[in-house]
């Protein structure tokens, strides 16, 4: 993406972003609450209009494109709040998942393999699984689509931290799959420990960007976000 900007009630929040993801990456995109990470992946995965700049995927423009096409295009979106159907099994959701297409027996492999636990709990309602389960169940519904770019906002979101720490154990697993990852997050050292590379945004700028091993020896990077005096 070039030159984006996106925001609300014609108030721009971030502002001259320019990012790449290379097929098969891990990218963070790194920052504190309120620096913009969300009203960016909304802007991405056409949730909210781009007021200036460039979104292309795939040689696909999605700059002007809806939610949907943007899905189409192979661009899966998981919020940090999950947005499961609670009241409907692990099963539903996954299925519901592939909407509109049936579910891929391949992809419900692969999503067993990532997460047992889920293949455990198949009949049980999404609404009832513990805070990581239901993380894991975000990022397997998004995979029954088989989109090229997993986006996930915040995937450590309200987990305890040995929670959040397996939930990017999962993470790691999944990369190796091949799967393309953005992931926005708080917990830098956690990002980082998957990355490829990432950016810094505050205040809805990019700041920073590097590969995950320069981030994470960047002395602004480590008093800032990594508790490094
Ligand atoms: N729906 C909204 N309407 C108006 N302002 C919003 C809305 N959502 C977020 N903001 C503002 O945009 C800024 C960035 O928020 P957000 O993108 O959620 O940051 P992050 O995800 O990095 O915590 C904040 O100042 C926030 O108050
Ligand atoms: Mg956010």
């Amino acid at each position: 993406m070039r030159g984006v900007a996106a925001g609300y009630l014609g108030e721009k929040v971030v502002e001259g972003i320019d990012l790449e993801v290379r097929a098969g990456e891990a990218v963070a995109i790194i920052g504190s609450n309120g620096a913009g990470k969300t009203t960016l992946f909304r802007a991405i995965a056409g949730l909210l209009p781009c007021a200036a700049g460039r979104v292309i995927f795939d040689e696909i423009d999605l700059t002007r494109l809806r939610a949907h096409r943007v899905a189409h295009a192979g661009v899966a979106y998981v919020p940090a709040e999950r947005h499961l159907f609670p009241a409907m099994t692990v099963k539903t959701n996954l299925v519901l998942g592939a909407y509109p297409h049936r579910p891929h027996p391949e992809t419900l492999e692969l999503v067993f393999k990532l997460f047992p636990r889920l293949k455990e709990r198949m009949r049980q309602r999404a609404g009832t699984l513990s805070g990581g389960e239901q993380q894991m169940l975000a990022v397997s519904r998004a995979l029954m689509a088989r989109p090229k770019l997993l986006m996930l906002d915040e995937p450590t979101s309200g987990l305890a931290p040995k929670i959040a720490k397996a939930a990017f154990g999962a993470l790691e697993r999944l990369k190796a799959t091949g799967v393309t990852l953005l992931i926005a997050e708080q917990q830098v050292p956690l990002a980082l420990s998957v990355a490829d590379r990432g950016y810094v945004l505050e205040n809805g700028r990019i700041r920073l960007e590097g590969t995950a091993k320069e981030l994470a020896h960047n002395p602004e990077v480590r008093r800032a976000y990594l508790g490094v005096a």
